[in-house]
């Protein structure tokens, strides 16, 4: 367990003993913090502790939760394992799932308003939170992913893929951006779309070669029939577009204003999963 773990699980002391306190602390626990590592990475890359992006980092852990606890129900793409364990409905009910949900999205910003961040970071992190979590952002994405047919083109498919995937990572992006004070939001937005792309991009390529003990989830794509980058490519080519996309993150991140060597190694990382 690192420190933000401890921190992670620590958040939860707040909140009254309940199913739902139980359901939110069983859920959070086993994700690979990928988001929080990539905050992390391009605040150490300006030189600053990563401890100061905790709060920041707590948030997006509660919100990429609850998305992933909504989007395991009966509803939505009805898996029953997540995280190597009974996904939250499976475990607790699809009426406690839904309110667990509810919860961390809710709670998820009081992590940023009970933080010691000075009120300008407050509300810039809030703002963009409430814009990529919300109808810009995975909320469509997600929207997009239930209601599209096999009629899309990969145009439409990066759509889905943005929206639902890398908007969080927009998000990430961001808020370290606001978190060091500095600017240039256009290439921290392009930044967490890269990244979301090549993330979503694994992932739908896992989902097909990966067995479920090795996701830790249910692998369930073909079975909903969703559109997925294997809609549109082989495996093989899938694998070649992947390692291209990788290339094009580094390339990108050679004009980082931060020193990029903490992403990178966690892009490198990224890579070999
Ligand atoms: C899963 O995200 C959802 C996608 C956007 C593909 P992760 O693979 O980061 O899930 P955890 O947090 O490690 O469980
Ligand atoms: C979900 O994409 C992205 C979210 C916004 C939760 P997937 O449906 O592919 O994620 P997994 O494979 O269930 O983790
Ligand atoms: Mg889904
Ligand atoms: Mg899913
Ligand atoms: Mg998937």
């Amino acid at each position: 367990m690192n420190n933000f773990d401890e921190y992670l699980l620590k958040s939860f002391d707040k909140f009254k003993d309940s199913i739902i306190k139980d359901a939110m602390i069983y859920s959070i626990k086993g994700g690979k913090h990928f988001r929080p590592n990539i905050l992390f990475a391009i605040i150490k890359g300006f030189g600053l502790k990563e401890e100061i992006a905790y709060d920041a980092a707590l948030a997006i852990e509660y919100v990429h939760t609850y998305s992933l606890i909504h989007d395991d129900l009966p509803g939505m793409d009805n898996d029953e394992y997540r995280r190597g364990k009974l996904s939250c409905h499976a475990k607790f009910g699809e009426d406690i799932a839904i309110l667990t949900g509810d919860s961390l999205l809710t709670h998820a910003f009081s992590c940023i308003t009970n933080s010691n961040y000075n009120n300008d970071l407050k509300v810039n992190l809030i703002n963009i939170l409430s814009k990529y979590a919300g109808l810009d952002g995975m909320i469509y994405g997600q929207l997009l992913d239930v209601t599209s047919n096999h009629n899309v083109n990969s145009d439409e498919l990066f759509l889905i893929q943005d929206n639902k995937t890398g908007a969080l990572f927009k998000y990430v992006c961001l808020a370290a951006m606001y978190l060091s004070n500095s600017n240039n939001y256009d290439y921290f937005e392009k930044l967490g779309s890269k990244i979301g792309i090549v993330f979503q991009n694994q992932d739908d390529l896992f989902d097909v070669i990966k067995t479920e003990e090795q996701t830790g989830k249910s692998n369930s794509d073909l079975r909903n029939d969703k559109i997925t980058a294997l809609s549109f490519k082989s495996v093989d080519e899938l694998k070649k577009h992947i390692s291209s996309l990788f290339d094009d993150l580094r390339t990108y991140l050679n004009d980082a204003p931060f020193n990029n060597k903490y992403l990178l190694d966690i892009i490198n990382i990224m890579e070999k999963r």
